[in-house]
């Protein structure tokens, strides 16, 4: 294999840098091909700095042009200039201004990190480290600075001209130019400054704070596509409103701005005062956007919005502490979904999420802690583990203490360290102080890898009226980190007794205990509740309240009685899931055998009672009747995994009860549709979800009529929620209807980049073999480019993570294909690739004949010379 590339960065050997960067006057002359950038930085050493050391800045990439030292030039004895630094060797004492001129190339930037173009528009990504492709800086979020921005170029092309902070000055130039200065008054680390620059137009709003400041709100997007602004426009607003109730933060600038792109690399950037957006999250009115994507939008504008706190008032000393930021803002986007649409719905949907995503990575050769030790590429750690098992932290935090509790931590955080670049242990020392709770332990969660398994085995006694519960936790190896201690655990419960109400309990020992949380603290633990006068059932880990998988030695007779009785939703949810797993897994061993099995007549019962009952919202109810994905079967396999079988199993589990249930389906499907107005609102989204699912059922269950029914749902649908889904259960369902359906959604989206990613994804994850065949032709489509982040996520990363039978194809065709694209796109743009090659985590579970076929292809990516640090960072986790 090559040699590893790129150094390890060591979370032990921080230090703070020699110098602070007090202002920086950045100067930017937009030119496609050679745009100049001056940038004028007034440094000091810090305390403790010996006089005379040496200043080296980071660079990328960079062509330098000039130095000046306090307005002179500098001699080439002065400084030594490469493209990745500039050093300058014997900077002067005290207060030093140092003028550095670059030259880039906007349009030739095709990795999108640093200035780069999009559809004609200059933009910016500086997180984590583009801004060295900028210019020359101490590029890491511990070095705070007040900017200054001036933009110029000429009027007619780039007439917006956009940065952070508030506006301050504007001109006309000589030759048709012009130019726009702004003033950010907050200092922040680089990684937070943003330039746009372009013909875009706007729509405007205010909002007026809590204090009675009014705050100009604009979000930017290519001319035409104003009136597709609207929704992210209210979610900002009631973003905003929120922020100020649940947590008591106001905004802080004149203005607000986002910008829509349509190359980004992630979802969207917090840049101060200027967000930019993926236009994916931006864009939506009712024929092209589906009610996921309108839900999609609300929350990726709360998260971004939210980091204007959480991330830009208070950033991270280092990367390390990345979910310092990602995590605490997605918890805080959580609970504003949560408050806005439905708790359990939101609960359940963020763990399928959770489930889907970071638990196999924490099981696999790229499990890393939610703060690692160590990096070699910081772009590999924008993960799952980061962002949701980060959130999931914070998230015990509040359950351990309490809304007041948290609330009054949260205060302490904001007061004691804004404006400061801070860790996790500057954050759990505000909630240890504000609550008077040891949290010392909580650091665990932060630095071990690896998802605890919890097992419960449990025991009634009625002489004594007690009810016993043993309980372990165990947290597997995971790379470089073997042994691992018992970490604190929560767990929410309630002892359902035989009416179905949840148990008085008198009295427990054993474990530290508060109303309905236990906190599991040692490996093992017997905890006996009191005064329980007949056997109960346990409903443990309600909420999901910690990141855990849960061993229980509850019954199936059990878990249909939860799934009828238990008074928390998710709980109810989850006896269904456990119940519909433990079948999915008996039934692919079966198949393995040349055997099947058919599914309990009582579980498709127990789903048929929860899809009825009109007392459950509809979106709640849709999520009960989703089976596991094919995903999630593969997780809890573990071992050994024939992707074919498990994707048989769960096909066959589909029919079985959309054939059961067709009465139930069909009168479900006939009562919930509706001719209004669309509206995303949680009420009438629920309705379309619960529909499209019984629709579904009854395309699975083979029902005379199901596929008429279904083109028509497709060929009268008023909006994209109710075409799309049509579509995909006539195109999953490999109905004779699905082609021409495909051929006349392509026509009526032709052009419109967001819809026909949607029809390109659906063909990707046909579940079938010769998928493969139909996404190499569509990458011929002009629809496709590979030079677009958003289109290769939507035809290639769908085939690779959302068509297991596709990717997985017995013959390694699939593995053959993915390889050969990473090796084609590391060189454009390796962030996306790495993120493609990590479609392969889980390859040691694969069965024998795949593994070995996913081996030689994860080699073969090995072996390139010239590839990324992000790729062979990646491949070589993945090998290792
Ligand atoms: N901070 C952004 C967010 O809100 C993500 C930016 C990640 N960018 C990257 N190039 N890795 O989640
Ligand atoms: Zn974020």
């Amino acid at each position: 294999m090559k040699t590893e590339t790129g150094q390890t960065i060591r979370l032990d050997d921080y230090r703070p840098t020699d110098y602070a960067i007090e202002t920086v006057r950045l100067d930017l002359k937009l030119d496609p091909k050679r745009t100049q950038v001056t940038s004028t930085l007034s440094l000091a050493a810090r305390d403790g700095t010996r006089g005379g050391t040496p200043l080296t800045l980071d660079g990328d990439a960079l062509t330098f042009v000039f130095a000046e030292l306090d307005g002179k030039p500098l001699s080439p004895d002065d400084y030594v200039a490469t493209p990745d630094a500039f050093t300058l060797k014997r900077p002067p004492e005290g207060l030093f201004e140092l003028t550095i001129g670059t030259e880039t190339n906007p349009e030739g930037n095709s990795a999108l990190m640093g200035l780069f173009r999009s559809s004609g528009t200059y933009c910016t990504q500086c997180e984590p480290e583009g801004f060295r492709r900028i210019t020359y800086f101490l590029d890491r979020p511990d070095v705070l600075s007040v900017y200054t921005t001036r933009l110029e170029g000429p009027k007619d092309q780039v007439p917006v001209l956009l940065s952070n902070g508030n506006p301050i000055e504007e001109g006309e130039l000589a030759d048709g130019h012009h130019y726009a200065v702004w003033h950010d008054p907050y200092p922040k680390p680089s990684y937070l400054f943003a330039a746009v620059a372009g013909n875009l137009a706007h729509i405007s709003d205010t909002f007026v704070t809590a204090s009675g400041r009014t705050v100009d709100l604009r979000i930017y997007v290519e001319p035409g596509k104003e009136d597709r602004c609207h929704w992210a426009m209210d979610s900002l607003k009631r973003s905003m409103r929120w922020d100020e109730v649940r947590f008591g933060r106001e905004y802080d600038l004149d203005i607000f701005m986002i910008v829509a792109v349509s190359d980004f690399n992630m979802g969207a950037m917090e840049n101060k005062g200027l967000n930019v957006f993926n236009d994916k999250y931006i864009l939506a009115d009712p024929t092209t956007a589906t009610d996921t994507d309108y839900a999609g939008i609300e929350s990726v504008i709360a998260h971004e919005y939210f980091h204007n706190w959480t991330g830009d008032r208070i950033t991270c000393r280092d990367w390390f502490q990345l979910c310092l930021k990602e995590g605490l803002t997605v918890f805080r986007d959580q609970e504003f979904t949560s408050d806005e649409r439905s708790r359990p719905v939101k609960r359940i949907s963020d763990v399928r999420t959770l489930k889907a995503h970071q638990f196999p990575e924490d099981a696999g050769p790229l499990a890393h802690p939610v703060r690692p030790q160590s990096y070699r590429e910081i772009n590999n750690f924008y993960t799952a583990t980061v962002y949701e098992k980060g959130a999931e932290i914070v998230r015990m935090l509040a359950t351990r203490l309490g809304e007041d509790g948290f609330r009054a931590g949260m205060d302490l955080y904001f007061e004691r360290h804004d404006g400061e670049a801070a860790t996790i242990e500057d954050f759990l020392a505000c909630f240890a102080e504000a609550t008077d709770t040891d949290l010392d332990t909580m650091l665990l969660w932060y630095n071990q890898a690896g998802t605890p398994t919890v097992t419960a085995t449990s025991s009634w006694d009625a002489g004594s009226s007690t009810f016993t519960l043993k309980l372990t936790q165990n947290t597997p190896s995971t790379p470089g980190q073997s042994e691992k201690a018992p970490m604190p655990i929560p767990i929410r419960f309630g002892l359902v007794g035989p009416n179905g109400d949840d148990m008085e309990v008198e009295r427990i020992e054993g474990a530290e205990a508060a109303a309905d949380v236990l906190l599991l603290s040692e490996h093992e633990q017997t905890v006996v509740f009191h005064g329980i006068g007949a056997r109960p059932v346990p409903s443990l880990l309600r909420g999901f309240s910690a990141p855990v998988r849960l061993e229980a030695d509850t019954d199936t007779a059990d878990l249909l009685f939860l799934l009828a009785h238990d008074s928390d939703p998710f709980n109810r949810w989850n006896a269904a899931q456990t119940l519909a797993m433990d079948h999915l897994k008996r039934s692919t061993e079966a198949i393995r055998r040349g055997d099947t099995l058919a599914a309990d007549p009582e579980f498709i019962k127990a789903l048929e009672t929860v899809a009825t009952d009109t007392g459950l919202e509809p979106a709640y109810r849709a999520l009960a009747l989703q089976l596991p994905a094919e995903s999630d079967v593969f997780r809890e396999i573990a071992t050994d995994v024939d992707p074919a079988a498990v994707s048989k199993a769960r096909t066959t589990l589909k029919g079985e009860i959309g054939s059961a249930l067709a009465g139930t389906m069909r009168d479900l499907y006939d009562t919930l549709q509706d001719d209004g107005p669309y509206h995303p609102d949680p009420e009438s989204t629920g309705r379309r979800a619960l529909s499209a699912c019984a629709l579904d059922y009854l395309v699975a269950g083979g029902t005379d009529g199901a596929e008429e029914l279904a083109k028509t749902h497709f060929d009268t649908a008023r909006n994209m929620t109710d075409r799309l889904a049509a579509l995909s259960t006539l195109a999953m369902n490999r109905l004779p209807s699905a082609e021409p359906a495909l051929e006349d959604y392509a026509k009526m989206f032709e052009g419109d980049a967001l819809a026909m990613d949607k029809w390109l994804s659906m063909q990707a994850m046909i579940p079938q073999p010769d998928t493969l065949d139909r996404v190499r032709e569509l990458m011929d489509h002009p629809a496709f480019s590979i030079a677009n982040p958003n289109r290769v996520r939507a035809l290639i990363g769908a085939f690779a993570t959302g068509n297991a039978t596709g990717f997985h194809r017995a013959d390694g065709a699939g593995y053959h294909f993915i390889a050969n694209i990473v090796i084609e796109l590391d060189p454009k743009n390796p962030q996306v690739a790495a993120r493609l090659l990590a479609a392969f985590r889980s390859w040691r579970s694969l069965e024998e004949g795949r593994r070995t076929l996913a081996r030689q292809e994860l080699e073969r990516v090995a072996e390139r010379a010239d590839l990324s640090r992000d790729s062979s960072d990646i491949v070589s986790r993945m090998l290792g």
